[in-house]
C-alpha cells in the first residue's frame, strides 16, 4: 500500500517538473497583440486624407503577413472630423477606454495638438501620419511623439525659397485661419524674404470654408508677381477651380505646398494643369520601393495613392521599428521602442529619411509640376531639409 501511495507521489512530482520545464516555451509562443488607435478624418472637408492614411497603413501591414514584428495588430478607429472641440474627448476614448499602445493620428493641426496632448499626459506613444503644427515637433515636442510627415514650415520654407529665385518680387498669401494655415504662409514668406521676395499681404478665411471669391477680387486688385495658399482637400479643388474661373491662372502664377494638388487632380479636372508645388512626395521618383507601393496600393484599393498614403505606410514602418527592439518580450517596453524608432531609417517610397532629434522627417522636398493627372517631379526644392525646432528641449 505505501509503496504504491509513494510510487504515486514519485509520479507526480515527475509529471509536474516535466510541465514546468515545458512552461516557458508556452510562454513565448505568441506575444501580446499590438492595439493601435487610428483618429483619423473619415467626413467632412479632410475625409479622403485619413482614407489614404488609414491605406497605407493597413497595406504595410499586410505586407507584413498582418502582424509587426510578429504581433498581431488590432485596431481601434475614431473619426475626428478635423474638429478640435471633439479632439481631447476623442483622444481619450482610444488611451482610456480602449488603451491602446499606439495612437496613429491626425490629419488637422488643431486636432492633433489636442491629441498629443493627451499621448503626453498618458504617456502613450503617439505617431503623426500628417499634421504639421510646427509646436508639435518644436516648443511641445516629446519623447513619446513622433512625426512620419513633415512639419508645416517644411514645404512652405522651400517652395518661398523656389519662387525668389524665379525672379518673383512680391507675393500675397491666402490660407485657412488655424495653425497649419498660419505656419505654411509664414514659411513660405521666411523663404521668399531671404530670396529678396516680399510677400506684401497675408489673407485668410475660416476653416473650412470655401466662399473664396472677396479674396480673389482682393488679389485681383493687388496684382503681386505671385501667390502662395495652404488648401487641401475638398476645399484645394473648389479653390484652384475657382483661381482659373476669376482669371487669374493666366495673370498671377500661382504656388503651394504641394497638398493643393495631392490626391485632388481628378476632381480638379484641368484646372489645374502646369502648377508648381513644393512637397515630400512627387510622381515619377526614380526609386524602387516607391515602384513596388505604388503597385502594391493600386492592386489593394484600385486608386492611385498620394502623399498621404505614403505617410500613413511610413507610420507603420515607424512602428514596426519600434516593435523589433522588442521583439519576442510579451509586453511592449516603451523606452526601447522609443529608442528604436528615434534612430530608424524609414525605406520610405518618397525616398529613404531620418527623424531629426525632435522625432520630425529629415527629408528632401520636391518641385513638382502639374502634367494631367500627376504631380510629376521636376526637381528638388530643398535637399534633406530639417524643420529648425525651435523651442524643443530633447535637442
Ligand atoms: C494640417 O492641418 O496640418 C494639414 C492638413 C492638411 C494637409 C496638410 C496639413 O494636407
Amino acid at each position: 500500500m505505501m509503496q504504491d501511495q509513494q510510487r504515486r507521489n514519485v509520479m507526480r512530482v515527475a509529471v509536474g517538473l516535466a510541465l514546468a520545464a515545458l512552461a516557458p516555451i508556452g510562454a513565448v509562443q505568441a506575444a501580446e497583440k499590438v492595439k493601435v488607435g487610428l483618429m483619423l478624418p473619415y467626413t467632412g472637408t479632410y475625409a479622403s486624407l485619413g482614407n489614404a492614411i488609414t491605406n497605407g497603413f493597413k497595406q504595410y501591414v499586410a505586407e507584413q503577413g498582418g502582424t509587426l514584428a510578429g504581433r498581431e495588430v488590432e485596431y481601434f478607429v475614431v473619426d475626428d472630423e478635423s474638429d478640435p472641440a471633439k479632439a481631447t474627448e476623442n483622444a481619450n476614448k482610444l488611451t482610456k477606454r480602449d488603451q491602446v499602445d499606439v495612437l496613429v493620428g491626425t490629419v488637422h493641426s488643431g486636432v492633433a495638438l489636442a491629441m498629443a496632448k493627451v499621448a503626453r499626459d498618458t504617456k502613450t506613444l503617439m505617431i503623426i501620419p500628417n499634421a504639421g503644427a510646427d509646436e508639435l515637433t518644436g516648443p511641445l515636442c516629446s519623447p513619446n511623439v513622433f512625426r512620419s510627415s513633415f512639419s508645416n514650415w517644411q514645404p512652405g520654407y522651400a517652395m518661398g525659397k523656389v519662387a525668389a529665385e524665379r525672379g518673383h518680387k512680391t507675393a500675397v498669401t491666402l490660407t485657412w485661419k488655424y495653425a497649419a494655415g498660419d505656419e505654411a504662409t509664414s514659411g513660405f514668406a521666411k523663404g521668399f524674404e531671404s530670396g529678396g521676395g516680399k510677400v506684401v499681404k497675408q489673407l485668410t478665411l475660416p476653416f473650412p470654408n470655401v466662399e473664396f471669391q472677396a479674396l480673389l477680387t482682393e488679389i485681383a486688385s493687388l496684382k503681386p508677381d505671385a501667390v502662395y495658399v495652404f488648401f487641401a482637400g475638398g476645399g484645394a479643388v473648389k479653390f484652384v477651380k475657382d483661381y482659373e474661373a476669376a482669371g487669374l491662372k493666366n495673370s498671377i502664377p500661382l504656388y503651394s505646398s504641394g497638398f493643393l494638388t495631392d490626391g485632388t487632380l481628378e476632381a480638379m479636372g484641368t484646372s489645374g494643369e502646369g502648377l508648381v508645388t513644393a512637397l515630400h512626395y512627387a510622381d515619377g521618383l526614380d526609386n524602387a520601393k516607391d515602384k513596388a507601393f505604388r503597385s502594391g496600393y493600386v492592386t489593394a484599393y484600385k486608386a492611385q495613392p498620394d502623399v498621404y498614403a505614403v505617410q500613413g505606410y511610413d507610420a507603420a514602418q515607424l512602428l514596426k521599428a519600434g516593435l523589433d527592439a522588442v521583439k519576442g518580450s510579451d509586453k511592449l517596453d516603451k523606452d526601447a521602442m522609443i529608442k528604436a524608432m528615434g534612430a530608424a531609417t524609414i525605406d520610405s517610397p518618397r525616398g529613404s529619411f531620418t527623424l531629426s532629434p525632435a522625432h520630425n522627417p529629415v527629408q528632401d522636398i520636391y518641385l513638382r509640376k502639374v502634367e494631367g493627372k500627376e504631380n510629376k517631379v521636376i526637381g528638388i526644392a530643398a535637399k534633406k531639409l530639417a524643420d529648425p525646432a525651435r523651442g524643443c528641449k530633447m535637442m
